[in-house]
């Protein structure tokens, strides 16, 4: 397999419309308006639209630009053939519950699929083929179909999944859809724009106020701002401000991608296994593959970089891989009771609305999710949204979760310091390159790395929380384990709940 030459980011950042990262102007002084939306990604994007399109004056606030998030490094099925989705949200709801997340997800779908046809942004229809590979795995498939069939859904149990390896079977959702996300999501900025909506990358949200009018904190590379706004919405992947608990509710788990040619035909379906480790398969352009696997709590696993070689063996033995053109990650959020926070903030909230929480799903979710919060802002509830209030009283199907999510996170804030405080300070002589190691200097951990030759220090506490930072090799970041903020190695905020850098401290 030819490695060199990989590129270490999305396929989607190549096929986007050129300047696709060119930030919209930064945000320059003080604006007011009614909607104030915070992140550029699907559903920040897809709800201004709605919004604009209902007369509303939206503001879309982006600390870095349109599709830098998850929905930049997304797979991009738009599709109801969602691994083991139903059968896992079965364990926890009602039929009634799984009918209206499947009711949801259409909707979401019909979006998606309404805008590209409309708009002619590539986008290709294929069917959706869930496969196992082992006794287990098939048994676990035909959980599957019983719990997509109970929600209405029209789903095909097939003895084979048409992949290039042996299986022991599949499930077949027609006509779903696959999209080029950044081309997709730049679609959705262009009619934003044409319907009114303000755009500001480059500009990072600081901190809401808890009067009304609400006031957004921002910063840029050049000042602060401020916007005032009659509703704020949090579209930024993670709730992002520190109040309510939500840390406490979610988990952030990170998955790989890569990018393949092939030697022989492409397997033509969007593709997703049942068995561990979990695999996803399917076209990109003319002659690739995209291939995705090896999910793991953020800054919770060791060994990142040999994740994504395992993935890239993977895909040379199962799909006749020759090269790869592209490796990256990103990272989503999965829920206490596995649906999505959609609406209200706090409890009391009625001009702060939160959406997150999609379990990978969000292409369709989080357009459903967009569409739940533009009824809302309008006083409607959509039938099918009413379980993805944040403030649900199910608390039975999300406790033993939310013990299990505090157990680890606490977990990981003990062993991290302790291993911390116990590790002596980095040599940096010693650390190799792409390598970065955790120490105590004095009485503080720090972080030491080494990237093309380079070697940073900077404080090992994560700016949210205090958690111990992790180095993940895979993509030369600092992570924290607690509730998956992301630094680069010179500090910088990547994503994550975090609001700011890690202290860069001297080179010793
Ligand atoms: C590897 C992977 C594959 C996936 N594949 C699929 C798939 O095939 N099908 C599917 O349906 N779903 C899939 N998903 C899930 C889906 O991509 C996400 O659920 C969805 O993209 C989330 O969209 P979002 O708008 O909520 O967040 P994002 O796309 O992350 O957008 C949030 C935006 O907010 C910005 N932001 C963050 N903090 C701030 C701040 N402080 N101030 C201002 N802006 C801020 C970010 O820069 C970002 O642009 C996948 C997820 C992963 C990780
Ligand atoms: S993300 Fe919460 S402590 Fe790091």
């Amino acid at each position: 397999m030819d490695l060199t030459g990989a590129a270490r980011h999305p396929l989607w950042a190549d096929t986007a419309p050129a300047g696709h990262a060119t930030p919209h102007r930064p945000l320059d002084g003080d604006l007011t308006c009614e909607v104030a939306v915070v992140g550029a990604g699907i559903v920040g994007l897809t709800l201004a639209v709605e919004l604009a399109r209902a007369g509303r004056r939206v503001v879309v606030l982006e600390a870095r630009h349109v599709g830098a998030g998850t929905t930049g490094g997304s797979s991009a099925k738009v599709s109801l053939a969602q691994g083991t989705r139903f059968s896992e949200l079965g364990r926890h709801h009602g039929t009634d519950v799984l009918t209206r997340y499947a009711q949801a997800n259409l909707a979401g779908q019909r979006w998606v699929r309404a805008h590209a046809e409309a708009t002619g942004v590539e986008h290709a229809v294929r069917d959706g083929i869930t496969y196992a590979t082992s006794p287990e795995g098939r048994s676990t498939l035909e959980g599957e179909v019983a719990a997509m069939r109970s929600a209405g859904l029209e789903v095909e149990l097939l003895e084979d999944a048409g992949l290039p390896f042996a299986t022991t079977g599949a499930l077949r959702v027609a006509g779903q859809l696959q999209i080029d996300p950044q081309a997709y999501l730049h679609t959705v900025l262009g009619h934003a724009l044409a319907a009114g909506v303000r755009v500001h990358a480059g500009t990072r949200v600081d901190g809401v106020s808890t009067g009304s009018p609400r006031e957004v904190r921002c910063s840029t590379a050049t000042g602060r701002a401020r916007v005032r706004a009659d509703h704020v919405v949090i579209a930024a992947g993670s709730p992002l401000l520190d109040r309510s608990g939500f840390f406490a509710r979610l988990e952030a788990e990170r998955s790989h991608c890569i990018a393949v040619r092939v030697a022989g035909p492409r397997p033509e379906g969007m593709y997703l296994s049942v068995d561990s480790p979990s695999r996803t398969v399917r076209q990109a352009g003319q002659d690739l593959l995209v291939v995705g696997g090896n999910g793991h709590p953020t800054g919770r696993a060791q060994d990142v970089g040999s994740r994504v070689e395992d993935l890239e063996r993977w895909a040379v033995e199962h799909l006749g891989a020759v090269q790869t053109t592209h490796r990256w990650a990103a990272q989503d959020y999965r829920t206490t009771d596995g649906l999505p926070f959609v609406g209200r903030y706090e409890p009391w909230s009625t001009d702060l609305w939160v959406a997150t929480g999609f379990a990978k799903w969000g292409m369709t979710a989080g357009t459903a999710a967009a569409l739940a919060l533009h009824a809302q802002l309008e006083g409607r509830t959509e039938d099918w949204a009413q379980d993805w209030d944040p403030w649900r009283t199910d608390v039975a199907a999300q406790a033993p979760r939310a013990a299990s999510i505090n157990g680890l996170v606490a977990r990981e804030l003990t062993v991290g310091w302790a291993q911390a405080m116990s590790s002596p300070a980095p040599d940096p002589a010693e650390v190799g390159e792409g390598q970065g190691a955790v120490g105590r200097e004095g009485l503080r951990p720090v972080a030491v790395s080494r990237v093309d030759g380079e070697v940073r220090t900077v404080s090992a506490i994560c700016p949210h929380l205090g958690g111990v930072l992790a180095w993940n090799d895979g993509e030369r970041s600092w992570d924290c384990p607690l509730h998956g903020s992301r630094f680069g190695a010179d500090g910088s905020r990547l994503e994550g709940p975090a609001r700011c850098g890690l202290a860069r401290l001297d080179p010793r």
